[in-house]
């Protein structure tokens, strides 16, 4: 059963100090939080020669990969942790089912497993710190016959170099290759010591047989893998490959899959999701698939993340107000407020090009949320950009907003810009900024008191009658209700109480029926 403090967590891996304080869950993030931890540079040591490993793996079937590691019977046993996104959660829930159906079992501590992999996040520096940090704690602890392996963003970037900083991992696999992961395990199974799986010119998204979900109700559904976008600062171009949509009759197949296993709630994810472009002869548009999904029989929310403000067109908000299963948020990243520096970071718009876009938001017939990122301290940007950046929160007043300290990412064309800010006056900017979103939060919550919102249930309090869930603006309401079960129940509750981050009221009507 989920507990208060995991369920809070659900859909974000939070895990930042650079991140400013949004309410839940952000998209363009796709790609992750940067996360603190001291780098242990990985010398050499615990290699894993070719013969200890053929010989611990030989004559056993697939599933059953190491029978005895460290003197343990750990067969066929695999750990996975998962930095970053969602994304990157929802491509281990796909990695997780692949080995599921391969025979595996899932553990939870890296202990008592027979592989132990990492699923990686490189946006930001400290990201990648925090990994290599984590893979320096096996230098001398990796059991004979064990295998380590790095997966996701981190992986795609540094490729082999990770055999190198490493020598303990053998197995280096970007996501546009998780298709491939059996037959990679198969080949260390095999006896190879060092497996790769780096190609992002697949054009293939990554579905798979069996896909283990974390959460009983709220799924997601990657309907676009890559991004075509090539914003200055960004790794993801590089990590993830081009962007490619899956075809509309897929995924609608799999929602009515999931609807059928009594999923209520569909994200559909994406770095750019509105970029959506359906590669069947059907050439779905994105606001037609989400009417699509919503029609679905059993769905009650649909949500999607990342917005690009470039693809962000009215018939989205029309389907927003025509469709009232679609929630009721829109994350759309701004990174900055002052045009020179938009333009610096190749996001295509201007403010005023963006401003558009949240005055249609703002102008829809239903209320809806608008959260974002923003990036302070990238290159050349003056005290007067910065103000720029905080007018336009002044402006837009943000239901949430995740704020990054600009982080300098191999091959980005900003890696040569000249100008770059001190790290110090970075933070001293982050700081201002957040704590100009934290009172328009305060200010932004506080109006809600007294209001009634729907809320799909997922996590129970230790205490009594307490409980959590999401609204469909996607705020946090932490609530009472005598009722004894109401997880995955979608209840009306009364906000009494606001602060910064989330919201707490009182049910006015115990759980109906799903
Ligand atoms: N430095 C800081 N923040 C970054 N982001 C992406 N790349 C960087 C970088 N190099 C932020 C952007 C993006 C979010 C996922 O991460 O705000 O929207
Ligand atoms: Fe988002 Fe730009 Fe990075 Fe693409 S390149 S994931 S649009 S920040």
């Amino acid at each position: 059963m989920r507990t208060w403090g995991n369920a809070l967590q659900n859909g974000r891996v939070v895990d930042c100090e650079d991140m400013g304080n949004a309410f839940d869950f952000s998209l363009e993030r796709l790609t992750g939080q940067g996360i603190p931890g001291g780098l242990e540079s990985a010398g050499a040591g615990g290699e894993v020669s070719s013969g200890r490993l053929a010989g611990g793996l030989a004559g056993l079937e697939s599933g059953a990969y190491v029978d005895n590691v460290g003197g343990k019977a750990l067969a066929g046993t695999f750990f996975l942790e998962t930095f970053g996104c969602q994304m990157n959660d929802h491509d281990s829930e796909k990695v997780a089912g692949v080995l599921l159906s391969r025979g595996y079992r899932q553990v939870d501590s890296p202990d008592t497993a027979a592989v132990i992999l990492y699923n990686t996040c490189s946006i930001r520096e400290k990201a990648a710190q925090k990994i290599f940090s984590r893979l320096g704690e096996y230098r001398f602890t990796k059991k004979e016959g064990q295998v380590i392996g790095v997966l996701g963003c981190l992986a795609q970037q540094e490729g082999e170099e990770i055999f190198e900083r490493a020598p303990w991992v053998s197995l280096v696999c970007g996501s546009a290759s998780y298709r491939k992961l059996p037959q990679l395990i198969a080949q260390l199974e095999a006896g190879n010591t060092r497996i790769t799986g780096l190609e992002t010119d697949t054009d293939e998204t990554f579905e798979t047989e069996m896909t283990r979900r974390d959460n009983p109700w709220r799924t997601y559904l990657t309907i676009i893998e890559g991004c075509d976008k090539a914003c200055s600062y960004c790794v993801v171009p590089f990590t993830r490959g081009p962007e490619r949509s899956r075809a509309s009759a897929s995924v609608l197949a799999e929602v009515r899959q999931l609807a059928d296993l009594g999923y209520t709630e569909v994200q559909l994810l994406g770095q750019t999701v509105n970029s959506y472009a359906d590669p069947s002869a059907r050439r779905m548009r994105f606001s037609e698939l989400l009417a699509a999904v919503a029609a679905v029989p059993g769905i009650r929310r649909v949500r999607f993340m990342t917005s690009h403000p470039r693809d962000f067109g009215k018939d989205i908000v029309e389907a927003i107000e025509a469709v009232p299963a679609l929630c009721d948020h829109v994350h759309l990243p701004v990174q900055s407020g002052s045009t020179t520096l938009l333009r610096a970071m190749a996001r295509t718009y201007t403010r005023e090009e963006y401003l558009e876009k949240i005055a249609m938001l703002r102008g829809a017939k239903r209320r809806i949320s608008i959260t974002t990122d923003l990036i302070v301290g990238f290159p050349g940007e003056t005290p007067k950009d910065f103000e720029e950046t905080l007018s336009l929160m002044d402006t837009v007043r943000y239901d949430g907003a995740f704020s990054f300290k600009y982080s300098p990412r191999p091959n980005t064309p900003s890696l040569q810009m000249e100008d770059a800010i001190p790290e110090e006056e970075k933070s001293r900017r982050l700081a201002i900024l957040q704590a100009r979103q934290r009172d328009i939060q305060i200010e932004r919550n506080a109006r809600l008191v007294g209001d009634v919102f729907e809320v799909l249930v997922e996590g129970k309090s230790r205490r009594e009658n307490q409980w959590m869930g999401h609204t469909s603006c996607n705020r946090v309401l932490n609530f009472t209700s005598p009722v004894k079960e109401l997880l995955g129940h979608y209840v009306q509750v009364r906000v009494t109480r606001a602060g910064p981050n989330s919201l707490a009221g009182e049910a006015v009507h115990a759980g109906d029926a799903r």
